[in-house]
């Protein structure tokens, strides 16, 4: 089974800061046995290009953006498109973050169309799906991110389904202002979220104050595959123990 260990930096670094923090993971990776660990990570798009560089030598290492338009081209001022992003080297495409639905309109129906274009052009979606506080406490989690995945999903055929990777994010535990969950808070929605998608999806994560002291029992649900990491992974040191915790190194 693929552990899959990554990192959106979201809108941080510098190009040199981005370079440099590729260019130490290429050092520790450098002859170095990963086991089933699969390492991603996802720089903004000004440094998609430079950190897919950066780690040419290490291709163990998948790049990703964290947002891409469902057209190919066109005029669409500000965005970036699949096309231009697996151009740039990444080979996943991040969709329907909260921040994203939040703060930039995205709904579950653009969510479903970049899902739609990422897999048109051979790219791997890392869907996120994640509940507000208010749901959580209402007892709404597993329904509510099963809906979001359905909508998200929609109309795929099983060999699409099956180059999907789904990260679990509540909102709730995400960021500065989050708090992490506990392992017995996860195990309803996760088994929702297994039973309706874990046989046809390529992997299910964990997002959502991640941490070193927390990364280990969160591997060790059974229905997670990986865990997507926001601040603990954007110094090198992090994410490096992240991924000797994940494989036992
Ligand atoms: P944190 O790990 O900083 O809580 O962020 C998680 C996240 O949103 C990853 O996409």
């Amino acid at each position: 089974m693929t552990v899959w260990i990554g990192t959106s930096w979201k809108m941080n670094k510098t190009l040199a800061e981005a370079t440099d923090w590729a260019r130490g993971l290429g050092e520790f990776l450098a002859g170095r046995e990963l086991g089933a660990v699969q390492p991603f990570v996802i720089p903004p798009a000004t440094a998609i290009a430079a950190v897919a560089q950066a780690l040419a030598a290490e291709p163990r290492v998948l790049v990703g953006a964290q947002n891409a338009h469902w057209e190919d081209a066109g005029a669409w001022t500000g965005e970036v498109s699949v096309p231009q992003v697996a151009d740039a080297g990444a080979r996943i495409v991040e969709i329907g973050h909260s921040e994203r639905r939040e703060h930039f309109g995205e709904t579950d129906e653009t969510v479903r169309a970049k899902v739609a274009a990422t897999l048109a052009h051979g790219l791997v979606p890392l869907l996120c799906v994640g509940e507000p506080a208010a749901v959580k406490d209402a007892g709404g989690s597993a329904a509510f991110i099963a809906d979001q995945a359905a909508r998200a999903l929609e109309g795929l055929a099983p060999e699409q389904l099956g180059r999907v990777l789904i990260a679990y994010e509540p909102i709730w535990a995400i960021g500065a202002h989050g708090r992490p969950a506990t392992t017995a808070e996860l195990e309803e929605p996760f088994a929702a979220l297994a039973q309706a998608w874990g046989e046809k999806v390529q992997g299910l994560l964990y997002g959502g104050s991640v941490g070193l002291d927390n990364a280990a029992d969160l591997l060790g649900l059974a229905p997670v595959d990986g865990l997507f990491v926001g601040r603990t992974a954007w110094q090198l040191d992090g994410y490096l123990r992240l991924l000797q915790i994940a494989a036992h190194l």
